[in-house]
């Protein structure tokens, strides 16, 4: 499916619609194709793009990096210590100046509010790498593999296991909802969502088919392709990690809690890094092991298509 999103940012999966979703899926599928067959694009040769980083990362960093260099592109890597963002210059400063040198900027960081106002003043597309609030790019990959190993999306059955109000929960609820896979989020009351945003999504839900439930109960939850999990304690709240284990003890993905919620064909996925003992065991990771890493592999499938989508000469 033709979509035209040249120029676009990438701040939240709620800008785009299903159908737009579904062509930046399609169209990493195709460039991932290609790449197996050694053959890579020219699609970002000339562009310049910033890859700002006040967080660490592996995955993200390394699909951006990656992704840029076999479209042609150039990669830059702005860290925490090299540049003034937020501390001796504003946002919207950074902004005017990385946007009259760059063709690109990516931003992983902490307030959301930063990667919107780089948005604003920019003047190039804009794509988030990761906020406190929303980790769009991740939920491209997540899909895919759901695609890849299960085939139709519509229909699926997906629970999310964990802190239910951290920024892989949000994502997942909005293209969950939006694609058509019907969602929990399976959390203690203390971890769950905002109620506006799940009412925003129970709105994308209803226009896809789907449906949006929020449980602290393992056993409301039934018959799931899917099992995803995070980390308990997400980047910059790393003081909160005796609270939550308290919060989330009796929510690990072990294989008493997959017995009760999981389904004959499913799968478990997880964004990593991944704290095993926590959030799940060592055993059932290593069990679906082959899916976390394509899911994975296919950050940076997906954040090329991003890039080539936004950005790209073709
Ligand atoms: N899943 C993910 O975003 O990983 P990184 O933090 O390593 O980028
Ligand atoms: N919730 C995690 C996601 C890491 C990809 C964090 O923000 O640290």
């Amino acid at each position: 499916m033709a979509a035209n999103l040249k120029g676009r940012n990438f701040i939240t999966l709620k800008d785009f619609t299903p159908e737009e979703i579904g062509y930046l899926l399609d169209l990493a599928a195709e460039l991932k194709a290609k790449k197996k067959q050694g053959i890579t694009g020219n699609s970002l040769k000339g562009k310049n793009i910033a890859l700002i980083f006040e967080k660490p990362s592996t995955r993200t960093r390394c699909a951006f990096t990656v992704g840029c260099v076999d479209e042609g592109g150039h990669p830059e890597y702005l860290g925490e210590h090299d540049i003034q963002l937020g501390h001796k210059e504003s946002v919207k400063d950074t902004a005017r100046v990385l946007g009259r040198m760059f063709d690109g900027i990516e931003f992983r960081g902490f307030k959301h509010a930063t990667v919107e106002e780089l948005a604003e003043y920019a003047g190039v597309p804009v794509w988030n790498g990761l906020t406190d609030d929303y980790h769009p790019t991740q939920i491209l990959a997540d899909l895919l593999t759901m695609r890849e190993h299960l085939g139709e999306l519509k229909g699926l059955n997906f629970v999310f296991v964990g802190d239910g109000r951290n920024n892989m929960a949000n994502s997942l609820m909005i293209g969950m909802s939006k694609m058509g896979v019907n969602c929990v989020i399976l959390a203690p009351k203390a971890l769950w969502p905002k109620e506006e945003l799940v009412a925003l999504c129970r709105s994308y839900a209803q226009e896809s088919g789907a449906v949006l439930n929020v449980t602290d109960q393992i056993s409301d939850v039934k018959d799931m392709d899917v099992v995803y999990t995070d980390v308990w304690c997400s980047m910059g709240e790393e003081d909160k990690a005796a609270e939550r284990l308290a919060l989330l003890k009796d929510y690990q993905v072990n294989d008493g809690l997959l017995k009760k919620v999981g389904s004959s064909r499913g799968i478990v996925m997880h964004c990593l890094p991944a704290v095993k003992g926590n959030e799940i065991t060592e055993e059932v990771f290593e069990r679906y092991a082959d899916v976390i890493f394509d899911e994975a592999e296919n950050r940076m499938h997906t954040i090329k298509a991003v890039m080539v989508a936004t950005l790209g000469n073709q």
